[in-house]
């Protein structure tokens, strides 16, 4: 055997191990840095890395391998104000490091790997040594070193709440009747929060391409996220408690602005509701019926040949006159607006868009046409701040006719049989942009626009704005629903997973199909998802075209009486579930909390995610199986009342608890001061009189608060609110109850306040209200025609107090 042959083996060897080293390149040796100001630019041998402390707890972080960054502004970061950095700089041997008051990122130079650590020095999140950022082509990808992290986050992302052992793909998809393992679906939140030996950190890559997060999934080495093109460029955010994150978070890219206290009611839908005659029906039966309803929906059948911005005239003849006699019944109504905009010369929508230049084109300047509802269309570039404003401003007729909702949809956006091809030339706001970058944004793009043109429509209102497609950033515009689901229990429990993905991705406003969109439910699955329903911040049954009759009534008397029943309460919850809207408002809290994010150092939270919070008081334990009268419920530390029995149960526990057809367990945080409203069948048909003070006594002191405002306009944003504070202190014979306007600059009509102390279980002595003895009531009728007064009710173990808010301050004491 010659010697040259022996070779052979050698450079085939090497043939293979030159193919595996073309991928991708990892960042190497650090050569040198300088400090501008709040900007460090790093030079390391094959790459320029810029880091930006934001603040004190955000940095940013950009890997460019041309050593350019973009220069393309963020459509979900918000300008940030950067405040003076007070960061320190140091450069060591072998490290640079950089530090606030909070936190501190050490660069390792050989070869440059970035890690992070709290001011105690401990450890949160630090580059994978062996890859650190890499890029192969256009793909960039950032690998993390993995320990016992959980992960959240994500958006609406199927699977279990911590995604742990998961990989997903950010990519806006339309996947009718998805299963309960698909992935990617509608929205594209590249945001997650890690949770490291009980310290909260968050991570939120500003790329909008196809990107990847792989949480340990086949590997046991790293996290990571990447993407198919556009930069490496992601904050990290410092916690540790993942309310901070969230709420740095939020300062990031924004909360929800609050939306009309209307679209908190019930909301009724299904493909489609016409012609008028029907939809009138429909109203008629929710009165007649007395099941509380604020909102109805048209589907795409209202509009002239699924023209948006039309009606189809033989079915609804007189528009305007049929949704004023909507309004004076107390009903608004929400119109489905499709992206797709009919490719018909006669259209005057078309004919617009053709003159004003808004349509996405193909490289060679045609305008591109898919397909959709209305058969052949052209799409709106949102990404051209002239075509935003002119779709916004499309909604004034239908605002004039005196449309109150819009529901945006397709918007992935869709088409069939896909999506745009990746040659569509987009504006990005002037930068130029092709559908890959720019499909991800589409969706919250169009909402934006929505949202905008709304707003300036109707001055001064709250707009209510419904999307399906959405990017990071999107809870600013509009309200998410969770898309085709389908008419299954699995559905019912994979919806739960999916808005507490979405709740801690800062889209605090989110509901999916109560009922399921596809198939049709039985009437137990439809009675538990109302219950479910009842307690998501989006409460809204919708079903498909060719569906059964999918009405709170429609299942027979014993059901219609049940799922009355949590209608009922989700309107007696009003006060306090628009107090959470007002959380997620202020500090991007989720309204629908994983027990993790109230508990986060509580292990046994970490993958829990069949019960939640919702709002800060209110444990929630769905039914999500067929004939499930009973199921396990997880207490975390502390005391909880039955909210249906008043049983005390002392967390942390596990319990059996019962749950017939009728009931959803639920629970209340023991200290609990929690505010109902009366029953009433939409939100404002009469002044809410008296509100309800429900309360939880638990030994010590503890402190809750009420938010108010008029539930309409953006006075609010000017400080035209009222914030009641209940200063709660609970001995073992005497109750203290301090109620306290400590904002008070908006006032609601007058009225009673009535408190309802649980749990009381001997008649106490007279009450009293700021040291004057209170009348007893011979029962609570007796009490209803008082202003002033108290009484006990020994069955039900509930002592009554009642008397008109008309003071900065009240006192009230009762010993036993
Ligand atoms: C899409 C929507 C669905 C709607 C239907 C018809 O499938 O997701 O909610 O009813 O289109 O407009």
């Amino acid at each position: 055997m010659s010697k040259s042959f022996l070779l052979i083996p050698v450079f085939l060897t090497l043939i293979v191990l030159r193919a595996y080293s073309t991928g991708y390149q990892f960042l190497s040796d650090v050569t040198n840095f300088e400090q501008t100001n709040n900007v460090i630019k790093i030079q390391c041998q094959n790459a320029e890395v810029r880091i930006t402390v934001i603040s004190d707890d955000v940095f940013r972080i950009e890997v460019s391998p041309s050593r350019t960054f973009r220069d393309d502004k963020s459509y979900s970061v918000l300008p940030v104000g950067i405040s003076p950095s007070q960061a320190i700089v140091k450069d060591r041997l072998d490290e640079i490091t950089i530090a606030t008051p909070e936190l501190t990122l050490n660069i390792k130079k050989k070869p440059c790997r970035l890690a992070f650590f709290d001011r105690a020095g401990n450890l949160l999140c630090k580059d994978h040594d062996a890859f650190g950022t890499g890029w192969s082509g256009t793909r960039v990808c950032c690998w993390k070193e993995l320990h016992d992290e959980s992960f959240y986050g994500l958006g609406e992302k199927t699977r279990g709440l911590n995604k742990r052992g998961n990989a997903f793909i950010m990519w806006n998809s339309d996947i009718p009747g998805y299963t309960p393992t698909q992935d990617p679906l509608y929205q594209s939140h590249p945001f997650f929060i890690g949770l490291y030996q009980g310290r909260g950190f968050g991570i939120f890559f500003d790329n909008s391409y196809r990107s990847q997060f792989n949480f340990g999934a086949g590997n046991d080495q790293f996290f990571s996220f990447g993407a198919e093109d556009g930069p490496m460029d992601y904050y990290f955010i410092f916690g540790p408690s993942l309310k901070k994150v969230l709420e740095r978070y939020g300062q990031l890219v924004g909360t929800m602005p609050l939306p009309p206290k209307w679209s908190l009611g019930y909301q009724q839908c299904r493909w489609s509701y016409y012609p008028e005659s029907e939809v009138i029906a429909l109203a008629n039966t929710f009165r007649a019926k007395q099941i509380p309803c604020d909102v109805i929906y048209l589907d795409i059948h209202y509009m002239d040949g699924y023209r948006v911005f039309t009606w189809d005239n033989h079915r609804f003849p007189a528009p305007k006159k049929m949704l004023e006699n909507l309004r004076n019944m107390g009903f608004k109504v929400a119109v489905i607006i499709d992206p797709g905009i009919k490719v018909d010369p006669n259209y005057w929508v078309y004919q617009q868009g053709l003159e004003g230049n808004h349509f996405c084109k193909y490289p060679d300047g045609t305008i591109y046409q898919g397909q959709v509802w209305p058969g052949w269309c052209h799409f709106p570039d949102f990404s051209k701040p002239a075509t935003r404003e002119w779709f916004g401003q499309l909604y004034r007729g239908i605002i004039d006719d005196g449309v109150m909702g819009f529901w945006n949809d397709m918007n992935e956006p869709a088409t069939w049989g896909g999506t745009f091809p990746d040659i569509v030339q987009f504006d990005g706001d002037g930068k130029g942009a092709d559908h890959l970058k720019m499909h991800n944004l589409y969706g919250m793009l169009m909402a934006r626009s929505s949202y905008e043109g709304v707003r300036q429509l109707r001055p001064n209102q709250r707009p209510f704005i419904l999307t399906r497609a959405g990017f990071s950033g999107v809870q600013r515009y509009s309200a998410v629903w969770t898309g085709d689901n389908v008419a299954s229990w699995e559905h019912l429990r994979l919806s739960i997973n999916m808005c507490l993905g979405l709740g801690m991705s800062g889209v605090a406003f989110c509901g999916m199909d109560v009922g399921g969109f596809m198939e049709a439910p039985t009437p137990e699955l439809y009675a538990r998802w109302v219950q479910l329903g009842a307690f998501t911040p989006l409460f809204r049954t919708h079903t498909c075209i060719d569906t059964p009759d999918q009405e709170p009534w429609s299942f027979g008397d014993r059901f219609e009486e049940i799922n009355k029943k949590y209608i009922q309460l989700r309107y007696q919850l009003l006060p306090y579930l628009y107090h959470a809207f007002y959380q997620s408002a202020t500090q991007n809290m989720p309204i629908m909390r994983p027990l993790v994010y109230e508990f986060q150092d509580d292990p046994r939270t970490y993958w829990l995610d069949d019960q939640f919070m919702f709002g800060d008081k209110l444990l929630i334990a769905p039914i999500y199986q067929a004939n499930q009268t009973s199921r396990k419920v997880y207490f975390p530390q502390g005391e909880w009342y039955d909210f249906w029995t008043d049983e005390k149960i002392m967390g942390p526990a596990e319990r059996l608890v019962d749950a017939p057809l009728d009931k959803i367990p639920l629970f209340v945080k023991s200290g609990t001061v929690l505010p109902l409203q009366p029953i009433m069948q939409y939100v404002g048909q009469f002044p809410v009189d008296p509100m309800i003070l429900q309360i939880y006594p638990s030994l010590g002191n503890n402190r809750d608060s009420l938010y108010e405002d008029d539930g309409i306009s953006f006075d609010y944003q000017k400080g035209h609110y009222r914030i009641t504070q209940f200063e709660l202190l609970v001995e073992q014979k005497r109750i203290n109850i301090t109620i306290r306007r400590i904002v008070d600059h908006y006032t609601p009509e007058q009225r009673s306040f009535l408190l309802k102390v649980h749990a009381i279980m001997a008649k106490p002595r007279p009450a009293k209200l700021d040291g004057q003895a209170l009348l007893e009531a011979r029962n609570m009728e007796a009490l209803q025609a008082e202003k002033f007064g108290w009484t006990y009710h020994a069955a039900d173990k509930l002592l009554y107090m009642k008397f008109p808010d008309e003071r900065q301050k009240a006192n009230l004491e009762v010993i036993f």
